[in-house]
């Protein structure tokens, strides 16, 4: 590839995994992985319980340290870079459980979301003036309406539904501009009306922000990613569009062949 060519792919590549590993004592979580997200893109990652999944995104926010290899995110090596630094750069993360405060209200949980958003400095005079300042409950009223919690705004989230309290940490995350989102989970433990409501909320993401989403929910993977990342034991067993993973004899042996005998998610 020419010199031009190399760039246009450069710009275009939002994370890079270079040869990525974690072990945990005798035990390698997570084995050489090489991977590339680009822009805009809808990368699922797929893989049965115990695949390394989530690990792979503690490394990639910085939660975990690698054991070896290199991350870069939007150009940057951030392998060493603490996760505020990650954020700073526009990485947003979610969890299997969602980290919320259960004993605020969902318009506070969007309203410290914002905070996070500002300098230091100014944290105190914004907790201060107790949730004032206009243009943020503005925003936190359409992020709201966004995620489909608006008549629920003055509820105290220890009393939302598991469905509404992971719409609400998309939010939350949403709300902050991020560039690059991963996803742990969203439609886990979700009921079928649940799982209908997340996959618009995710299909009505702005499409300048990249999404990485690890879901078990394999109709959900389908039909929001264009392409497929699928993990097994730590290493990377296949990667492609939708229909090229749903093809793939090793993946249907491994992850769907478990699936479907009740072994897998
Ligand atoms: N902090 C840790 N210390 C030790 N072992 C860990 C740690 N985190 C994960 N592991 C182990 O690493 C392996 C991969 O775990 P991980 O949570 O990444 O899997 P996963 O693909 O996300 O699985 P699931 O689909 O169940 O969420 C598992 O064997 C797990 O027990
Ligand atoms: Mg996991």
């Amino acid at each position: 590839m020419d010199e031009a060519g190399t760039e246009r792919m450069d710009t275009n590549t939002v994370l890079q995994l270079n040869s990525v590993s974690k072990n945990f004592g005798g035990l390698q979580a997570v084995c050489d992985v090489q991977m590339r997200v680009t822009h805009g893109q809808r990368h699922g990652l797929i893989g049965t319980n115990g695949a390394g999944k989530t690990t792979l995104f503690n490394l990639i926010a910085g939660d975990l340290p690698v054991s070896t290899g290199t991350i870069v995110l939007f150009g940057t090596d951030v392998t060493t870079m603490p996760v505020h630094k990650r954020t700073r750069l526009g990485l947003r993360r979610t969890y299997q459980t969602p980290a919320l405060f259960n004993g605020l209200t969902v318009r506070e949980n969007l309203y410290l979301a914002l905070l996070g958003n500002d300098p230091p400095m100014r944290h105190l005079s914004c907790w201060k003036s107790a949730f004032k300042d206009t243009e943020k409950l503005n925003l936190v009223q359409s992020t709201a309406e966004t995620v489909e919690l608006s008549r629920r705004l003055d509820d105290k989230v220890g009393d939302l539904s598991h469905g509404e309290r992971k719409q609400l940490e998309i939010g939350m995350v949403l709300s902050t501009n991020p560039r690059l989102l991963l996803l742990d989970e969203p439609a886990a433990g979700l009921s079928v009306h649940e799982r209908e409501v997340m996959k618009d909320l995710l299909r009505s993401i702005a499409s300048d922000i990249t999404l990485f989403i690890i879901e078990h929910d394999m109709d959900m993977v389908i039909h929001l990613a264009d392409r497929i990342t699928v993990m097994y034991d730590g290493v990377v067993l296949a990667e492609g569009d939708p229909k090229q993973i749903q093809a793939d004899p090793d993946v249907q042996r491994v992850y769907l062949g478990e699936a479907i005998n009740g072994t897998g998610a």
